[in-house]
């Protein structure tokens, strides 16, 4: 590792890495020496860890693995089977793959991954809970590979979904794309909620505000935290290298939630349909690149 401390003097390049000469660049801010870059600055004010070329091809390849988990699960859903199914396909899977089930034990969460049927918003325990025919069933993945954590989830159907159905998750699905299509250098965390909010309201949907997007990669949720409601030109703005999730939670009615008793499921307030889909994202210096892509048709 590179000496931060050593002298830097007025006509030697800046240690900022912006090309221009100390004097005519740090020198006249506040402190002694200018933080060596953005990372560090990004790392200090908002505990942002910026990934690295390594880094992001570890999360690549866990997010290639939830990907294929994802498919798994898609390819085997169909009305009579339960939750705990489902659970039993992600983890087996996950394990083959020499890969850990991030949700499982995570703050007492008790199964590998989150199942929520119709009116679950998020956060869904696998069960005994039977599948039917029309149901939208969210399928949220995490595997941690190699050290690195992807986080990935799809909406599907069980059998034939009915126009409720299917709208409430093509409005999800295009609220990701919205959401993501903010991602750049240079625009702000709540640029993205924005994006999601207009839509989703339009649409005559609502956006859950009680959980957000979030860093991810090294650990499940790292900072920043990514809302899916907002003002544009607000929040941090963002640099490559950083890493988060789009996950925005939309209902068909009401946004309002409820915990059951178990200290987890998220159920609509209204018992109306919600839907969800949720990317990992890399800001890269000229846009985005997902580091779990499917189709956002
Ligand atoms: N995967 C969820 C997310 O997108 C978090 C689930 S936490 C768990 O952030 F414990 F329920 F798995
Ligand atoms: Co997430
Ligand atoms: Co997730």
């Amino acid at each position: 590792m590179k000496n931060k401390r050593v002298k830097v003097r007025r006509n030697d390049p800046c240690p900022c890495g912006s090309g221009l000469k100390y004097k005519k660049c740090c020198f006249h801010k506040e402190g002694s020496l200018p933080k060596n870059n953005h990372q560090e600055q990004y790392l200090q004010k908002h505990g942002i860890r910026i990934k690295e070329a390594r880094d992001i091809e570890g999360i690549k390849t866990a997010g290639r693995l939830a990907l294929q988990t994802l498919d798994l699960v898609e390819a085997s859903i169909q009305p009579g089977m339960t939750t705990d199914d489902i659970n039993t396909i992600v983890h087996e899977h996950t394990i083959k793959n020499g890969a850990t089930p991030a949700p499982l034990g995570y703050r007492g969460f008790p199964k590998s991954v989150c199942v929520s049927v119709n009116e679950v918003i998020c956060h869904g325990i696998p069960g005994d809970r039977i599948l039917r025919n029309g149901d939208v069933v969210n399928v949220d993945v995490t595997p941690i590979l190699d050290g690195y954590y992807a986080d990935v989830n799809k909406s599907f159907f069980v059998g034939t979904p009915g126009s409720n159905a299917k709208k409430i998750v093509d409005v999800a699905r295009e609220c990701l794309r919205k959401g993501l299509m903010m991602v750049r250098p240079g625009n702000r965390i709540g640029d993205i909620g924005f994006a999601i909010q207009s839509f989703a309201e339009k649409e005559g949907c609502s956006v859950v505000r009680e959980f957000v997007g979030h860093g991810v990669g090294f650990d499940f949720h790292e900072p920043p935290q990514v809302p899916h409601h907002g003002h544009c030109g607000e929040g941090i703005e963002l640099i490559p290298g950083m890493v988060f999730t789009i996950e925005p939670m939309i209902n068909l009615g009401q946004k309002d939630l409820r915990i059951l008793d178990d200290d987890w499921t998220a159920v609509t307030l209204d018992g109306d349909l919600s839907a969800q889909f949720e990317q990992t994202l890399l800001v890269t210096v000229d846009g985005c690149e997902s580091l779990t892509p499917f189709p956002l048709k």
